[in-house]
């Protein structure tokens, strides 16, 4: 089986740097877009190639996720042996319970889709949920970025170091930078008020005193980052804070939001385009990794030792 990489338009930079990384082109295809919004991707023949469809699902989420499911499907109609959903950043992840009943289960309308629309199997970067893989029906294949972004991270790092969780669904991506950097970890209570306000009010852990490195999946709003550095002032912690997250999806006024917070250093992978503007952001390449990650699976090698070049 040949290896071949499919490129979605969601993020021509990180394909051009997997397509690099793999030493191969990109798939050459057509992307036509008609002018009532539809789309219509066509691709080369790719049969009995082992293709990889490589979409992440920033914004425009809807669109990207209809792109996605569009080259799934053309890819199997191509001839495509074995197809991998290569999703940097997974968007829907968050909705992985209802909240009230009447909700959609939103993750699980999406895995359905993936896996009915052609893919073998999913490969994503740092999901939100480690219950991602009950949602899949097809094998879900999980990167971390967190090796790369904490060795980014390191530089400068003062002793006196409290790695954060900015809510209890960070605190198992906290422990893995706690390990990483050698630090304890403290966790910030955090409610969802609605989808851009959140409010954080307590603060387990040791923070007094020390710099404060948060570390979460994503910034969508930047809501949760501002309430977490709030609750951390009031806990003591030391006034400037360094942030880390895989996902810099910054929706809405993040930019803004996040540019009036004393954050020394803000942290992100590419697995979405940087935002245009806002606060100096430190950009970490996972074209590298996910590379490598591709070439692993091609020749069915392990995924561990987790590879970490970037
Ligand atoms: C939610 O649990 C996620 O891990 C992030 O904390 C959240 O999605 C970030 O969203 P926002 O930046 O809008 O607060």
């Amino acid at each position: 089986m040949s290896l071949r990489l499919v490129a979605g338009s969601a993020h021509p930079a990180l394909a051009a740097g997997v397509a690099r990384a793999l030493g191969i082109e990109p798939a050459p295809g057509r992307l036509e877009r008609y002018p009532d919004g539809e789309i219509r991707p066509t691709l080369p023949e790719l049969r009995g190639d082992d293709v990889y469809a490589l979409q992440s699902l920033g914004a425009p989420v809807a669109a990207n996720v209809i792109e996605l499911l569009l080259l799934l499907d053309a890819c199997r109609r191509a001839g495509a042996a074995r197809v991998t959903a290569l999703v940097p950043y997974l968007a829907y992840a968050r909705q992985d319970r209802r909240e009230q009943p009447g909700e959609a289960l939103g993750i699980h309308v999406i895995a359905e889709a993936i896996a009915g629309a052609g893919a073998d199997r999913i490969v994503v970067v740092d999901p939100h949920t480690p219950a991602l893989e009950a949602m899949f029906r097809i094998p879900v294949e999980t990167v971390s970025a967190a090796g790369a972004l904490a060795a980014a991270a390191r530089a400068g790092l003062p002793r006196d170091l409290v790695i954060v969780a900015p809510d209890l669904g960070a605190v198992r991506l906290a422990e893995r930078y706690a390990a990483l950097l050698d630090a304890p970890v403290a966790i910030v209570r955090k409610t969802r008020v609605s989808a851009t306000r959140v409010r954080a009010d307590q603060v387990a852990g040791e923070v007094a005193g020390r710099m404060a490195v948060i570390v979460d999946d994503m910034i969508s709003t930047g809501g949760t980052i501002e309430a977490a550095m709030r609750a951390l002032a009031a806990a003591g912690a030391a006034p400037r804070a360094r942030v880390i997250a895989t996902h810099a999806v910054f929706a809405e006024s993040a930019a803004a939001r996040l540019a009036a917070l004393p954050i020394e250093r803000l942290i992100v992978s590419d697995t979405v385009p940087a935002p245009a503007t806002g606060p100096p952001l430190e950009v970490c390449a996972i074209s590298g990794l996910l590379g490598e990650v591709v070439a692993r699976l091609h020749r069915d090698r392990p995924l561990e030792p987790a590879p970490v070049t970037v």
